[in-house]
């Protein structure tokens, strides 16, 4: 009798622990499925608005000091690891505006003979636009990697209606190709000019 009872009394907590066992698994499960709700809808955006100011901090700091040389990484390494051959290649998308070859002719765009290390918008009888030549200066690297990634930037009216090239790669690569149509292209590790 007293083990009957016992029976009784140590099973029914038994018989609620397993009910309210799953009923706390369903309140889990359910729990997670609402909180999932509110936290992933939540996790995107804030993701995306991450993502965002980078990108505009970037470009506001590179307008903030006229997007000069200071504000960018150092495009010179990779100048000098840079490949003739691949800069040619990247050079198609100049060809339809512009020669690199000495006494080239100019077209829609000035022949670049001699580019590298020159007088910034001093292109053999071109006729450079006033925002070009508001630059002022000698193309350095620094500068001519600023230019060819958005020539815009520094050249807000000037004539070169070129997107730019945006992978570094290719702009060093275009870069050591016009350094190889220069006579004289200056050092890679010359300071800015
Ligand atoms: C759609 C035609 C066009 C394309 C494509 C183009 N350019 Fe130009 N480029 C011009 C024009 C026009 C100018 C003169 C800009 C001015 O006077 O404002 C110019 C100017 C330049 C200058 C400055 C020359 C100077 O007088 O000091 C450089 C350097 C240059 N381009 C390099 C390139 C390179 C490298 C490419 C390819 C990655 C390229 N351009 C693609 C039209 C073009």
């Amino acid at each position: 009798m007293s083990d009957h009872k016992a029976t009784v009394t140590v099973q029914s907590p038994l018989y609620y622990t397993i009910i309210s066992g799953f009923w706390m698994a369903f309140l889990a499960i359910l729990g997670v499925n609402i909180i999932g709700g509110f936290i992933l809808p939540t996790e995107k955006p804030a993701l995306e608005t991450f993502a965002y100011p980078i990108e505009v901090a970037e470009v506001a700091v590179a307008s903030a000091d006229g997007g000069g040389p200071a504000a960018r990484p150092d495009i010179r390494p990779m100048i000098v690891a840079a490949n003739v051959d691949d800069g040619k290649a990247v050079f198609r998308k100049c060809a339809s505006c512009h020669t690199a070859e000495m006494g080239g002719k100019n077209g829609t765009g000035p022949n670049l003979h001699n580019i590298v290390g020159d007088e910034v918008g001093d292109r053999n009888g071109f006729k450079t636009s006033d925002s070009l030549k508001a630059i002022g200066g000698k193309w350095d690297y620094a500068k001519l990697d600023d230019y060819l990634e958005n020539p815009k930037r520094l050249a807000p009216k000037g004539t070169m209606s070129f997107a730019g090239l945006k992978k570094p790669q290719e702009r060093a690569n275009v870069i050591k190709f016009l350094m190889s149509n220069t006579d004289n292209p200056p050092p890679v590790d010359a300071p800015a000019q």
